[in-house]
């Protein structure tokens, strides 16, 4: 418990400095003249995009891809204004805004996902998979704690799941349990998307879950498939979609690797959605040549990255959407809010057998 307590408090110092690194890099890009950063919360925080999208003409929109995303939901599916998370009717809300006014969205969920609330734990996940289903999730990534009904549960819910499960670096007698990358056409693009499990897996899910599965180097797996995927595709993205975990060190894990290092060491990600340290980045941060975002915890944000493909490199812009400006923008998806209401009475009567 102390250790857990002791990385809670690095992660809460991680978060204030890159709240602080926000407030300079606005000062710069002002400085420098160049307002996309204030332009894109402005926009966001209005949610003005269909004024975004008329000033816009068409040929800006299909050189432009959304990249939503969520982690470390933990089962929180369910609406909780008073804990700040707007749950899955609104993470739909805010999706059907985005592919309203933007020709090209991807869905992206990096781990933890379908374990840690009755509603979704009675039934082993699977209420946590229809809505995600519902909502039209392109690819995640398994985090620790979405091995804790057992590996081979996952793989049921693999199968449920309409969104393809990307992992690199997790094997069983030798052979990757899951498909380690996709590859996906969106705004005539080839963009590749890989995914990347912690191996503090191997201690944070009951070994029984997880018995005869190995979770690899982290470093070993990226470096393959990075290259892999750049020598066999002419991509022109490559999105790493890992459940790694920003800026805190952990000393009992062998690899002793957090994201932040894995981006500086390894090249040919230029963008890594992150998840597993509950890390609240405002507008992602740069290491290199590699944009890290991660959007928190339990579903109190949504994040969205925009990528510009109309100059000779990629741009992107990335911001946070809270749960308070969701539920002040929109009207809560009454489709989720029945498919929650059904989960409720079948956990109810799982509990009672
Ligand atoms: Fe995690």
């Amino acid at each position: 418990m102390l250790k857990m307590t002791k990385e809670h408090d690095n992660q809460e110092e991680i978060n204030e400095k890159l709240i602080d690194k926000k407030v300079d890099r606005r000062n710069f890009l002002k400085r420098s003249g160049q307002t996309f950063g204030a332009l894109m919360a402005a926009g966001l925080f209005k949610f003005n995009f269909s004024t975004k999208g008329a000033k816009a003409s068409e040929g800006d929109l299909s050189d432009k891809l959304i990249i939503l995303h969520t982690n470390d939901m933990h089962g929180r599916i369910e609406i909780n204004e008073e804990d700040g998370i707007m749950g899955m009717p609104y993470v739909s809300s805010i999706v059907q805004d985005f592919r309203e006014n933007y020709e090209n969205v991807l869905l992206l969920d990096a781990g933890d996902t379908v374990h840690g609330r009755p509603i979704s734990d009675r039934l082993y996940g699977s209420s946590t998979i229809e809505t995600m289903n519902a909502i039209g999730y392109d690819i995640m990534t398994a985090g620790n704690h979405d091995f804790n009904f057992g590996y081979d549960r996952l793989l049921e819910l693999e199968e449920m799941m309409n969104a393809e499960l990307v992992s690199s670096n997790v094997e069983k007698d030798g052979e990757l349990l899951f498909k380690p990358y996709t590859i996906r056409e969106v705004a005539g693009r080839q963009i590749g998307i890989l995914g990347i499990a912690t191996p503090a897996t191997r201690y944070t899910t009951h070994p029984d879950n997880i018995e005869g599965i190995d979770f690899t180097s982290m470093r070993e797996a990226t470096e393959h498939y990075v290259e892999e995927m750049r020598s066999e595709y002419d991509l022109d993205l490559l999105v790493a979609l890992g459940h790694v975990g920003y800026g805190a060190n952990n000393p009992d894990d062998e690899d002793f690797t957090v994201t932040d290092e894995l981006v500086t060491n390894v090249d040919g990600i230029d963008i890594f959605v992150d998840g597993h340290s509950h890390t609240r980045i405002p507008e992602g941060d740069w290491h290199n040549d590699t944009l890290v975002v991660q959007a928190y915890e339990y579903l109190k944000k949504v994040g969205v990255v925009e990528i510009d493909f109309s100059n000779d490199q990629p741009e992107f812009q990335a911001h946070l959407i809270s749960a308070e400006e969701a539920i002040a923008n929109y009207e809560p998806d009454p489709e989720l809010e029945e498919i929650l209401s059904d989960a409720r009475d079948d956990a109810r009567d799982a509990m009672l057998g």
